[in-house]
């Protein structure tokens, strides 16, 4: 399916008509969202990065060695570091049967981590595929057998119904012998969870607030992101974090591809992201609903984060 950029503009501006209003989060990741991304992902308050990665190193040899996975699929695979964990689990007699195939929505992360990881793990075929992963499950390829990798709790970036939509459609894809690694952020105490989307350091204000200059790059706006502040929480109903983007006074916006204005009042939220807190027995109850069979769930020693082995 083609989504034209007229779509996307469309998609912004709807979003941005709401009472309250949105943007996807899916638009943080152009070259300089995902090298903060990177920055995050190195903070001492974000623990979702480390934690996995310890978890990926301790199970990496249990998953990679008794099968014999021709295609690798990583869905917003961003810096390609933890699929590298589990590369290096590979002997490189097999490495060389291997095809990676990332896919993501940032060129850049693409282009410089294949660039990496060619480097890293000679003898691998690397397929990049430059997608939304919500869309596009057509240019998955279906032959060979595939271990399919959803790393870093992005997961927990979507809705409910896109989860189980996104979940359905992975299972009809998979044949029997195909497996998949999700990793999910475990709901914990408040204040660990709130420090991790509010660092010292004001990355992740930083990271929030860019997304407004995508947005003035594809819809032609001209938000000022210096009018909004960082405004993140943990909402214990719903068990996420929540992301906004506060007004910090009256703006008013307006994009040539726009009949008239988008009003925005002083403290007034625009939310940019949702990333849900997982509970051990929602995951039983979402992988069962979706007929995912569990073959393992791999956490740390104080159970912040989860890796859920299924076929
Ligand atoms: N998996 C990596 C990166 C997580 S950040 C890790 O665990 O560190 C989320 C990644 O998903 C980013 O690289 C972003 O560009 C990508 N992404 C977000 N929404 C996407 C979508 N709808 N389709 C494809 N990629 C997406
Ligand atoms: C990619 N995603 C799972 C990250 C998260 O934790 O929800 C993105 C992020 N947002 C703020 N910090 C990191």
């Amino acid at each position: 399916m083609h989504v034209s950029n007229e779509d996307i503009v469309a998609e912004i501006f709807a979003g941005l008509s709401y009472p309250q209003k949105q943007i996807s989060s899916r638009f943080f990741y152009n070259d300089t969202g995902s090298d903060l991304f990177e920055e995050i992902t190195r903070l001492p308050e974000y623990y979702p990065t480390r934690t996995e990665n310890s978890i990926i190193l301790k199970v990496a040899s249990r998953i990679m060695s008794h099968e014999n996975f021709t295609q690798i699929v990583e869905l917003g695979s961003g810096d390609c570091s933890k699929i590298s964990i589990l590369l290096d689990a590979l002997p490189s007699e097999k490495l060389r049967g291997v095809r990676y195939i990332p896919v993501d929505v940032s060129r850049a992360a693409i282009l410089k981590s294949s660039e990496l990881l060619a480097i890293k793990h000679p003898g691998i075929e690397i397929h990049g595929i430059l997608a939304d992963f919500m869309k596009h499950f057509d240019l998955i390829p279906g032959e060979g057998k595939k271990l399919i990798c959803f790393f870093g709790s992005t997961l927990g970036n979507l809705t409910g119904k896109q989860e189980t939509s996104f979940l359905s459609n992975l299972k009809a894809l998979m044949k029997p012998g195909d497996q998949l690694l999700i990793g999910m952020d475990m709901v914990k105490n408040k204040k660990i969870l709130e420090d991790a989307y509010n660092d010292q350091q004001g990355i992740t204000a930083a990271f929030n607030k860019n997304i407004l200059n995508v947005v003035n790059h594809i819809a032609k706006t001209n938000f000022r992101p210096d009018e909004f502040e960082h405004y993140a929480f943990y909402n214990a109903f719903d068990s996420r974090i929540e992301m906004h983007l506060r007004a910090l006074l009256d703006v008013e916006v307006s994009s040539p591809h726009l009949a008239g204005k988008i009003d925005i009042k002083k403290g007034e939220t625009i939310h940019t992201e949702n990333s849900h807190k997982y509970t051990p027995s929602y995951i039983q109850q979402m992988t069962e609903s979706i007929g995912l069979r569990i073959k393992g769930i791999y956490t740390d020693a104080n159970n912040w984060f989860s890796l859920v082995h299924t076929h």
